[in-house]
């Protein structure tokens, strides 16, 4: 037996372009939530079930690739990701999500498929293991859900 505890299980949760904004930005369609109170609601869930939770919002397409580049050798098992306006356009946040061996959630706050026609295609989705839209900041509770019961917890 090893003299050391077992390393926490990992989750990063990957907030892209313009939800740094959240309770204040077009709050009719994504809400008077914070990324603050979504952050803090997904650690205390993580907490209570025995994992860490690592959060980064950012604005640059490169600084979310890095931190996806990061997660395959740091013990990341999986990432939630709502890549905001990079899901419709960026190949390379796949191309970096498709080099991530662990799960992957994608998660939209409002329902994209009921909005723009440029908002129903998502290049994530390709990598995907499950997309969440339309249930406002839950979804990402959901998205936390979902890779806990699949670790057995
Ligand atoms: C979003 C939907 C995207 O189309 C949009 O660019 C966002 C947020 C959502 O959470 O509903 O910034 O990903």
């Amino acid at each position: 037996m090893s003299a050391y505890p077992d390393p926490l299980n990992k989750v990063l949760v990957l907030h892209g372009p313009n939800l740094n904004l959240l309770g204040s930005r077009e709050p009719d369609i994504y809400g008077y939530e914070t990324l603050d109170d979504v952050n803090n609601a997904l650690r205390e869930k993580a907490v209570l079930a025995g994992w860490e939770l690592n959060c980064l919002q950012s604005n640059h397409e490169g600084v979310l690739i890095d931190a996806i580049q990061a997660a395959r050798t740091d013990g990341t098992r999986a990432i939630i990701i709502n890549p905001a306006a990079y899901t419709h356009t960026s190949v390379a946040i796949l191309d970096a999500l498709n080099a991530f061996t662990g799960k992957v959630m994608e998660v939209h706050i409002s329902n994209v498929h009921q909005r723009e026609t440029f908002r129903q295609h998502s290049y994530v989705s390709l990598r995907a293991n499950g997309v969440i839209a339309g249930l406002g900041t839950q979804g990402y509770q959901a998205a936390l859900d979902a890779i806990l019961r699949a670790a057995g917890q």
